[in-house]
Order: structure tokens, then sequence, then C-alpha cells
């Protein structure tokens, strides 16, 4: 390794973090109780892990601007997925394989050691792309050493060959990699390993023209492959989808297809590509197993190229954050996300409106208000007409129980004026939980059926959360004021 550069490097964020700490710390828009970066750029969660008891949350970086760039890793820790805690970055670009960015990747651990694999995205003077997948070992979780590229480019495939998330199953590590082939089809390309250093290249496993894939996109990111509930499930972000009603409103997906996957023979059977997320801002998320058997997930609370530079965080010097870790679950053949029972730890004074009614004129309810609060909506199955939660002045949850359609809309961050909406269709609304931040909405619908996430950047006076219907409807409401 580039001792020089690295340390050089180290200490230049270490600058621009100290530079800008009140600048970051003065904006009334920062997180409360989200992973945020302490100044500059946070995209992708990186090898998220439970370590020797610990979580351990890396997240692709600049620190120099709010802009991509050459990445690095910062790291967060917590023992309960809910207090953070920011440590030393755990990788910088400043070697001649990642010296263009440590681009996303995944972390295990093996005979007690962290091992971390990522991309090392190079770019040459007339911005070709190369793309190694290197690895990273750790005897303690917080001192990382790279060992060096322990995968080339295959040929089939362009340099958009990245994101490795590696796991074991029975004896054999594997690895799947985001990747486009020459005919600019995005796939998921599966490699296996006896000792994580050599690393034998099985094909792709799904993709366009495999399997019940036709065309779909130019290229998936961030591929994870994981067993739930006996069935492999395999998360990725697909690039290049076109919108199709209520479906691929944004400019990227995240989403999931569930099959079972023949480690003998490569063959992945699956069902259809399914959204993870309806809102606005949700995008390459990873997941880990915990020690409790968990599998948690996390994703990264904004869009790549989605209008990132007219976010108002700017202004404060930083950019986007990380979403709740949710809890996933298979259920009737979907996957389920429930924010993770920690977070009741969040929970300071709460209130409880026990069947109250709703009409036309929009109700407040006293603690009821605020902007980071934790909000349930019960009993909901006898809804007949239509609901609305008015929040802030400025994002409305809407059902409509006649077209079943579920709204999240908002005030566009862009000219602070325009109202965006995303939809979704629901068989029936039992339950709303939603979790706000002082600029961010997570709701989960029917304890994770459906989950919009999104930014939000309402007036920092705006507190104010109130309820209506069209006709009378009994509701049961309790909430918390959430604090970090
Ligand atoms: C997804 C992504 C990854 C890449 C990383 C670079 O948001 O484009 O494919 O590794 O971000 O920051």
């Amino acid at each position: 390794m580039m001792q020089g550069l690295d340390q050089q490097l180290r200490q230049q964020a270490y600058e621009e973090v100290n530079k800008y700490r009140e600048v970051v710390e003065a904006d009334p828009y920062r997180l409360a109780y989200h992973v945020m970066p302490p100044v500059g750029l946070l995209n992708d969660p990186n090898g998220f892990i439970q370590y020797k008891g610990d979580y351990h949350l890396f997240y692709q970086w600049n620190p120099f601007n709010t802009g991509h760039g050459a990445k690095f890793w910062g790291h967060y820790t917590s023992k309960d997925l809910v207090n953070w805690e920011h440590h030393d970055i755990a990788l910088t670009p400043s070697d001649w394989f990642d010296k263009n960015g440590c681009y996303s990747g995944s972390a295990i651990e093996h005979d007690g050691q962290m091992y971390l694999f990522y991309t090392g995205n190079v770019k040459d003077e007339n911005n070709n792309r190369e793309s190694y997948q290197v690895m990273v070992e750790s005897k303690d979780g917080f001192r990382f050493e790279k060992k060096g590229v322990v995968l080339h480019l295959p040929e089939d495939y362009t340099p958009h060959f990245r994101d490795p998330k590696v796991w074991k199953h029975g004896e054999y590590f594997y690895m799947v990699i985001g990747a486009q082939s020459l005919d600019e089809t995005g796939k998921a390309v599966l490699f296996r390993s006896k000792n994580l250093e050599n690393w034998e290249h099985l094909g792709a496993f799904a993709g366009a023209h495999i399997g019940s894939f036709e065309d779909f996109g130019y290229m998936w990111e961030c591929p994870d492959l994981f067993e739930l509930d006996g069935q492999d499930v395999l998360v990725f972000s697909p690039q290049g989808l076109e919108p199709s009603g209520t479906y691929y409103q944004n400019l990227y997906q995240a989403g999931y297809v569930i099959g079972k996957l023949d480690y003998e023979s490569i063959q992945y059977n699956h069902g259809e590509f399914v959204e993870l997320d309806r809102g606005f801002e949700f995008y390459a998320p990873q997941t880990t197993l915990d020690e409790k058997g968990r599998r948690i997930m996390i994703g990264w609370l904004g869009l790549p190229e989605e209008r990132e530079e007219d976010h108002p965080t700017i202004e404060h010097k930083w950019v986007h954050a990380m979403t709740l870790p949710r809890e996933l679950k298979l259920k009737n053949g979907k996957v389920y996300q429930l924010p993770v029972e920690e977070l009741k730890e969040l929970r300071s004074e709460g209130v409880k409106y026990e069947a109250v009614n709703l009409s036309s004129k929009a109700q407040a309810f006293e603690g009821v208000e605020g902007d980071a609060i934790e909000i349930n909506l019960e009993t909901l199955e006898t809804v007949t007409s239509t609901i609305t939660i008015h929040i802030r002045n400025h994002a409305n949850l809407v059902y409509n129980p006649t077209d079943k359609l579920f709204k999240l809309d908002r005030i566009s961050y862009v000219d602070g004026e325009t109202v965006e909406e995303r939809f979704c269709h629901l068989n029936q609304l039992k339950s709303v939980r939603m979790f706000l931040d002082t600029s961010s909405i997570e709701v989960f619908i029917n304890d994770g059926e459906e989950v919009f996430t999104a930014r939000i950047y309402p007036d920092v006076e705006e507190k104010g959360i109130s309820f209506a219907a069209s006709g009378t409807e009994n509701v049961s409401i309790e909430a918390w004021k959430l604090n970090n």
C-alpha cells in the first residue's frame, strides 16, 4: 500500500471534517437519529456485518465535496443498531488499483478475522474504466490492511463490474458481482473460493436473457444474495428500467427476486422483480445476518444522479443518509421490511388516542407533532373513505379505499413548489407506521408489506401533523417523540 498517499488522504479528509463540523451541525435538516456523513457525500452502505458483537457499517464517502468522486470507506459501529459511533476512515483510494475510488463491497468473518471485499475503481485520462476486486484483512475490525487484487475483470463483461457481496455456503465462499455484459445488459455474476483469495468464475446466474428475464436494464448494481425462510433472495439495483404505471418511477430502482439457487448447476429459478421501496429515495441496500439470526437491511436514503445537487443540505456541506435498519421477513411470497425492534429505544414521551373519529376537517392531536417522531395508525381495515395525513405542511400520505391506492406526496426540493407523487396498490390497508426525522420519512404499511422512503424538507418551523377523512372514520393513533 502507498503509505504516504494513504496518510495524506486521511489527513485531508479529517481536515474537511474539522473545517466544516460547525457548518454541518448548524443545519436544521441535520438528521436526529439516522446515519449521515460527518461532511461531504455519503452513498451506499458497505461491509455491513455484526463482528465480535458490534454492528459495523461502512459507507461510500466523498469527504471533499457533495458530489461523487474517488470514494473512501467511512466507518460506523453500533452495539444496538440505534446509537452509532463514527470511527477512523477504513479505506482510502490510495493504490493503483483503487485510485478513483474504493467502491462498494461487503464484509465477512473468517477464522475470527474480518475481511472486506470492494471494487477498486480506476479511470484513465480518457475516462476509460477499469475494475478490480480487492480483498482487505482486519484482525480487529478497526485497522485494515489491503491485501491486493483478488479478481480481474473476466472477458464477457464491460468494466461496469462491481460491488462484490461475499457469503459462505457449504464448503465454499461465494461472491456475487453486479455487472454489465458486453451486450450492455445487467447481470449478476457468481464466483466461488475455498480460501477467499482464489476465485473461480461460475458465470452469470441472473440477468437479461437468463431464466425468466428478457431485457432488464443495462446495469445491475449492488447485488446481494441471501437465504430467507428457505428461499434464496437476490436483491439488486437495476439501472435502465422504464417507468410503468405506478412502478419504476425513480431514475433507478432497488428490488429483489425470490427463487432457489442450485449451487451445483448455477441455475437460479426465480419469480418477478419486486421493488423494495415505493418512495423517492432508496437505493443500493445491503443486508447482513446478525447473531440473533435476523436478516437486517440498510439502504442508501438517496439515489444516484437524481437531482442530487439540489438537496438543501448541500449549503451545509453534506448530503444523503442511511435508512433505518430493517428486519426482513418472508410473508406470502413477499419480502416484508420492519424497523428493527431496538428502535423502540428511541422513544420518549408517548401518547395514545384510541378509537378517534376522523372527518373532513383536519384534526391535530396533542403530542402528535414534531420533526423526530414515530406515529402508528391502526384499525384501518374498516376505512371506507379517503384518509389523509398532512405532514408539516409539506408531505401527505393519502389512502383511497375505492381504487386501493396509497400515495406519498411531497413538495419538490428542486423548486420548493411542484408536488411530486409516488403510489402503490394495496389489497387492504391495515396499519401505517411512520418514522419522521428532521428531513426524512419512512412509512411502513401493513407491518412492512410496502415501504415508502424519502427525503422531505419542510419549513423548519412547521411541526404540525393532522389527520382527515372524506367520510367519518374510526382509527387509533399512537405516537412517540424520538430522540438520540
Ligand atoms: C451504487 C454505486 C455502486 C458503486 C458505488 C460508487 O450507488 O454506483 O455501483 O460501487 O455506488 O460510489
